[in-house]
């Protein structure tokens, strides 16, 4: 499945698909460090990851304190672990995706505002650096100065490689999810265009933190096997049942409408 660029370059969706994935997956109930520490280097093929950054809550403090209402009780459905991302942890993070990664290859980490500003840098570091996405989220978020609308993804490469899709843009339009099962459940879309523009089929696609899945979803589209991880055990469970009905019957749980 191709999805194809617009002439306004806002990026169109593809058509949903009734082929069944025939990749493998395996989702790990772990700290991201720990899951990474574990994989053999130079063992995956593509990183595409959504961190749980703690910053935005912790520092840029608004309204109330927290950005994400009741966010910190563990009882609350709409809560969800973050990573400590202070910039050592995150060199450790950064040292740990370059070593699995193998020669050759890309890698696509999110960033939110915050995180953009006090740790993007640092994938300098790690990587090439090649550019940095907008995702377009198309509706209105909360913001207490300008309402959020957009997430930054940088992408980088350890190595030489080119893209796979020479034809979309830096600016990635695609609706945000309402009324998502999991609390940061990101539209499979997203990470399908990473996939299509760097893996080929058979390739291993990794994401750290993988919350609902959605990456896994789009690594299966495209034809490749998935490993992921996650500290929270309620993702995990989500995650798998998700990847499993998906493999199983060709349909997406959690986005019955694509
Ligand atoms: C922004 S969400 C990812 C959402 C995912 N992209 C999706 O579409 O569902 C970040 C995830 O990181 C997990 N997380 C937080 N700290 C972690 C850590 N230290 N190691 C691994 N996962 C962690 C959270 O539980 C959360 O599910």
């Amino acid at each position: 499945m191709i999805a194809r660029t617009a002439g306004n370059g806002s990026t169109a969706a593809p058509a949903a698909s009734s082929a069944r994935p025939t990749g493998s997956f395996d989702i790990r109930t772990q700290d991201c460090i720990d899951f990474l520490r574990g994989l053999p280097s130079a063992s995956v093929d593509l990183i595409v990851t959504d961190p749980a950054y703690s910053g935005m809550n912790r520092h840029l403090r608004l309204g109330h304190g927290r950005i994400v209402g009741h966010y910190g009780k563990p009882d609350n459905a709409r809560w969800f672990h973050e990573f400590s991302d202070d910039p050592e942890s995150y060199a450790v993070f950064l040292g740990e995706c370059h070593r699995v990664l193998r020669q050759d290859r890309h890698v696509y980490i999110m960033f939110d505002s915050f995180s953009m500003l006090s740790l993007g840098a640092l994938v300098r570091e790690f990587f090439d650096v090649k550019g940095v996405v907008v995702w377009d989220k198309v509706h209105l978020g909360m913001g207490h100065y300008f309402r959020r609308r957009h997430e930054q993804i940088v992408f980088a490469s350890k190595g030489r490689r080119k893209l796979s899709r020479r034809d979309l843009p830096d600016v990635w339009a695609v609706p945000r999810i309402h009324r998502a099962a999991y609390p940061t459940q990101k539209p499979v879309q997203l990470f399908e265009f990473m996939v299509q523009a760097s893996a080929e089929p058979g390739f291993l696609v990794c994401d750290p933190f993988c919350g609902s899945a959605s990456s896994g979803v789009a690594a299966l589209l495209g034809g490749c096997d998935f490993i992921g991880a996650d500290i929270d055990a309620r993702a995990v469970d989500i995650a798998e049942e998700r990847l499993a009905t998906f493999v199983a019957t060709g349909q997406d749980p959690l986005e019955p409408a694509r």
